[in-house]
């Protein structure tokens, strides 16, 4: 099979390529083959299969119920409508922290049997321990500081990290730590934009950013953020590019009106045609046969 250039895979050394040639890097969630169609087309250059999907996709108010199932099912879904982007599975809460065994073979599970070519796991501290582990075994890890939502009741809530000096401190050691166990890349979330700034030139690994500011080597957000699917709490940091909230509720209102009225379907437009000599003959069929006892077939 031959494959256009403008779709060769993207791979994990590209994406450090990309910041040595100051190239912005921009990342996106999806959950499922459409939409994983939908960002290819668009040209996206990574693509996570996040847990935010406990939230978006699947109804609760946080990530941490979505476990690796789910998450296999819709990591496998998106690689079906993927072919260029690269693909990263979020490792969810429960899924590392165990061990580095237990990090090890869930990393492994998302490469065998999803097709993700990397995964993302959350927080420095014991999560470095557990990023050394999955690099040294073969797979690609990105690290996520700052706002880390599976552990946000410990950091006081879902809301923006290392606004204090200590605090930044201590999100700086964390970056380091995972860039020196060997991460590929970082997401830093929530983080003061002059925090994020000051931090860039310290990290050789390219930085993505969401709520962290302009000055990150790539962007990521949330699908349903951005495309305004999502009806919950929006962050400050979302920026809305459609609104398909709205289009799909004036599509579904218009059927259901349509439905209920009487004018969908049309006999012009939606259905199909049997020829007269074979409608004949089933009229006669229904008058002669069907309708002559009580002893139908299926009444055992
Ligand atoms: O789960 C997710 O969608 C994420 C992104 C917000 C980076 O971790």
């Amino acid at each position: 099979m031959s494959v256009q250039p403008d779709r060769v895979p993207v791979t994990v050394p590209q994406i450090a390529e990309m910041k040595r040639q100051g190239e912005r890097i921009v990342m996106v969630t999806a959950y499922d083959y459409p939409s994983a169609q939908i960002v290819d087309e668009a040209g996206v250059d990574i693509v996570l299969v996040g847990d935010t999907a406990a939230m978006v996709v699947l109804g609760y108010d946080a990530t941490t119920p979505v476990g690796m199932e789910e998450m296999l099912m819709m990591a496998g879904a998106v690689r079906r409508g993927l072919e260029r982007p690269l693909l990263i599975g979020d490792m969810p809460f429960g899924s590392y922290e165990g061990s580095n065994e237990q990090a090890i073979e869930n990393a492994q599970r998302f490469v065998k049997q999803a097709g993700c070519s990397a995964v993302k796991l959350e927080r420095g501290g014991p999560s470095v321990d557990r990023a050394r582990a999955i690099v040294r075994s073969g797979i690609p890890v990105m690290g996520h500081v700052g706002l880390t939502p599976q552990t946000a009741s410990a950091l006081g809530g879902f809301k923006a990290q290392g606004r204090t000096a200590e605090a930044a401190a201590k999100l700086t050691e964390e970056a380091l730590a995972l860039q020196a166990v060997g991460c590929f890349a970082i997401v830093f979330e929530a983080i003061p934009s002059a925090v994020t700034e000051a931090l860039m030139p310290k990290l050789e690994i390219p930085v993505i950013g969401i709520g962290a500011g302009p000055a990150t080597d790539g962007q990521v957000l949330v699908l349903h953020d951005l495309l305004g699917v999502y009806a919950g709490h929006k962050p400050k940091f979302v920026k809305r590019f459609a609104d398909v909230r709205g289009e799909s509720l004036r599509g579904v209102r218009a059927y259901t009106e349509e439905v209920r009225a009487g004018r969908f379907p049309t006999e012009e437009e939606h259905t199909y045609s049997i020829p007269p000599e074979e409608l004949e003959e089933f009229a006669r069929y229904l008058e002669e046969e069907a309708l002559v006892g009580t002893d139908t077939p299926w009444d055992w």
